[in-house]
């Protein structure tokens, strides 16, 4: 069942969002970075619009109430079935319906949908027509600047144009074309050419739509740059692989105070009762800590932190003293003594100060 009624996007700015990643951006992922960026609007992995007419909706759907504002992805390319799926995913309380057009893999392509759809402008009128006459939240795409040698301006001017008229006023434009066949996904992730000069183009053309920028945003300045240009920036693999990047841009994203930052000591014992109602669930340790690999990435004690949640999450019964344990070694300080077997209720490492 969902876990919270959506909140009005409109107050969620989407100056500053986290890039939809299969695999990556989980409930656990996106219950973890919320505490580092209190207002960023924050993405589902892609769901097949299929999967959640025929699948087990909750594992599909279901999040935190902290994790709001969130917008769900969906991958589809049938219109009735795009809507049907919009419909359950504004029931479940998600804050936006956005239809993905950019992923290049092949078995996305197989099923005709993904980045192979931007040939399909017409289609995906339909298809975002049908979802937005579903629901009352806002359906958004995502889409790449081109595919294979279509990569006029023109092009992606087009196939705008050709959604824009259903009504959808929000694109996030990942800033290099996909190759269609030869590339895997991973490599159409770098090898095209960044060209953020395209999308402030789009921008500059129709001022009406709000236009996000995403491609290869790693640092402040480039943040900086980018919102002179455009209405937002999304941010994908540096949010996961260095979450603190994305306290300070939440932070640059919006003038207006909010509580610093936690460390990372603090964050972990915020995360508790989390991870702790998550194991209670049946979820094992390793499938959020997974997740947290990052929490000390560029300061010192990141190797010691990984080390502990690699070599000791995975095991049976793991439980929150492991993240305690990690902490402790990153900060110097090697006051637990962890032993990998489980604890007494069977439920827990045992853990002992020394
Ligand atoms: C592991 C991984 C999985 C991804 N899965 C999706 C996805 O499900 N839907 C989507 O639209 N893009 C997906 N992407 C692409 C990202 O949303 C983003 O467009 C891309 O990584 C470029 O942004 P970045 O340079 O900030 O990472 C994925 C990227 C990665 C690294």
């Amino acid at each position: 069942m969902p876990e919270a009624s959506a909140l009005p996007i409109a107050t969620a700015s989407r100056r500053l969002s986290v890039a939809p990643m299969m695999d990556w951006t989980d409930r656990h992922y996106r219950r973890f970075i919320r505490l580092l960026a209190p207002r960023a609007l924050l993405y589902t992995e892609m769901v097949v619009a299929d999967a959640i007419l025929r699948g087990d909706r909750a594992r599909l759907l279901d999040f935190d109430a902290a994790e709001q504002p969130l917008a769900l992805q969906l991958g589809g390319s049938v219109p009735s079935t795009l809507a049907a799926a919009a419909r359950i995913g504004e029931d479940w309380g998600h804050a936006e319906i956005n239809l993905n057009v950019g992923c290049p893999s092949e078995r996305v392509q197989s099923a005709t949908f993904g980045a192979c759809l931007m040939a399909r402008p017409a289609l995906v009128a339909e298809c975002v027509a049908a979802m937005r006459a579903a629901v009352r939240i806002p359906v958004t795409v995502k889409c790449r600047i081109g595919i294979d040698d279509e990569d006029r301006y023109e092009f992606l001017e087009a196939f705008v144009d050709a959604v824009a008229a259903t009504g959808c006023d929000t694109f996030i434009v990942h800033a290099r074309k996909a190759i269609l066949a030869g590339l895997t996904p991973r490599q159409n992730r770098d090898i095209p050419p960044l060209r953020y000069e395209t999308v402030y183009r789009l921008k500059a053309a129709r001022p009406a739509l709000s236009i996000i920028i995403n491609g290869g945003i790693r640092d402040e300045p480039a943040v900086s740059r980018h919102l002179q240009h455009v209405d937002g920036v999304m941010v994908g693999r540096e949010a996961y692989h260095h979450p603190y990047f994305m306290a300070a841009l939440d932070r640059l994203a919006w003038p207006d105070p909010v509580a610093p930052a936690p460390e990372p000591a603090e964050l972990v014992e915020a995360l508790r009762p989390y991870v702790e109602r998550s194991l209670a669930r049946g979820e094992r340790l390793h499938a959020i800590t997974r997740h947290v690999l990052g929490l000390y990435a560029h300061r010192p004690g990141a190797r010691a932190f990984r080390r502990v949640i690699s070599e000791l999450a995975p095991a049976p019964g793991a439980g929150f003293a492991v993240l305690e344990a990690a902490v402790a070694a990153a900060e110097g300080r090697p006051r637990f003594r962890l032993s990998a077997r489980a604890g007494p209720d069977g439920g827990d490492l045992m853990t002992s100060r020394i």
